[in-house]
């Protein structure tokens, strides 16, 4: 850390966090810290400095901030992590340390899309058994795949970086270990080999889009889970629109 350079706290561990902790490394006018929630085991170390774990709620946030002296908050969180938004907003109310959020936007769909929008995984077995679906692409995350095992007589090919564990007692279901993002050639292979009628995803935004145009092309359903709301914070979908912001916000 250097006295005469802001710190910026950057609530990571998405590409987007890594690639802004690098951009303010490289630019050199900024001091960020990193902070990643412990959820891997061996995470990647950013650029700059890095800590891990909770600050214990908004309460404990607004004190972490006032005790570094952090002088704005980036929040580069995951579209789908619940808490950690809400948290900073109020810490940043609290605190008056500006807040950004640096966020990738969502899909959004297109000509030829099949979407059914569902606010969470209940309501996606609803649509899986209201569109009849037979084979199903499960894509939703390891940890997630548990509500999905109620539907005996769908066949589920889950797909995932690391294996759920445990593994829900599923009927059907085959395991696919495979780390994104996938081309649309591979995408298109797999739905077509598979003999997919319907994908269950997340609307994750960012690079892993070609499953959605690979089941545009060859007409396969999408149930697709909408984004958890999040506070009204200024936001940016771009690192280069995030530097920009902490110019203004606090040169
Ligand atoms: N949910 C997803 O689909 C997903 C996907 C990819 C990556 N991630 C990343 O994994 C992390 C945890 O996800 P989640 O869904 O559990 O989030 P969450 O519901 O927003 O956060 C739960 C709690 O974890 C702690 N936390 C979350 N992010 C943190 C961070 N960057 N630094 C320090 N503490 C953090 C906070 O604890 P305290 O209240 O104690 O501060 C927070 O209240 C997030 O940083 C997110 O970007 C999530």
């Amino acid at each position: 850390m250097t006295a005469d350079r802001p710190r910026v706290l950057i609530l990571g561990g998405t590409t987007e966090g890594y690639a802004l902790a690098e951009a303010l490394v490289a630019d050199g006018r900024w001091d960020p810290v990193s902070s990643l929630a412990g959820r891997t085991a061996n995470p990647r170390p950013p650029a700059g400095d890095m800590r891990v774990g909770g600050f214990g709620g908004p309460e404990g946030l607004a004190r972490w901030l006032t005790d570094q002296g952090i002088a704005a908050v980036i929040d580069a969180t995951h579209p789908f992590a619940r808490r950690m938004g809400w948290n900073a907003a109020t810490a940043c109310a609290d605190t008056g340390v500006p807040l950004l959020r640096l966020e990738r936007p969502k899909w959004v769909p297109r000509d030829g899309d099949a979407w059914t929008l569902v606010p969470d995984w209940d309501a996606a077995v609803d649509a899986l058994r209201t569109l009849r679906a037979q084979r199903v692409l499960l894509a939703v995350g390891r940890q997630e795949v548990a509500p999905f095992a109620v539907l005996p007589d769908v066949w589920m090919l889950i797909r995932s970086v690391q294996a759920p564990d445990p593994m829900p007692p599923f009927t059907h279901a085959e395991l696919l270990l495979a780390r994104g993002p996938f081309s649309l050639e591979d995408e298109t292979a797999l739905l077509r080999d598979q003999r997919i009628d319907t994908i269950v995803c997340k609307n994750s935004g960012g690079a892993t889009e070609s499953k959605l145009a690979a089941a545009r092309a060859l007409g396969v359903r999408v149930v697709m889970r909408d984004r958890p709301r999040r506070p009204e914070t200024v936001t940016v979908a771009t690192v280069d629109a995030a530097t920009g912001w902490l110019d203004r916000a606090i040169g």
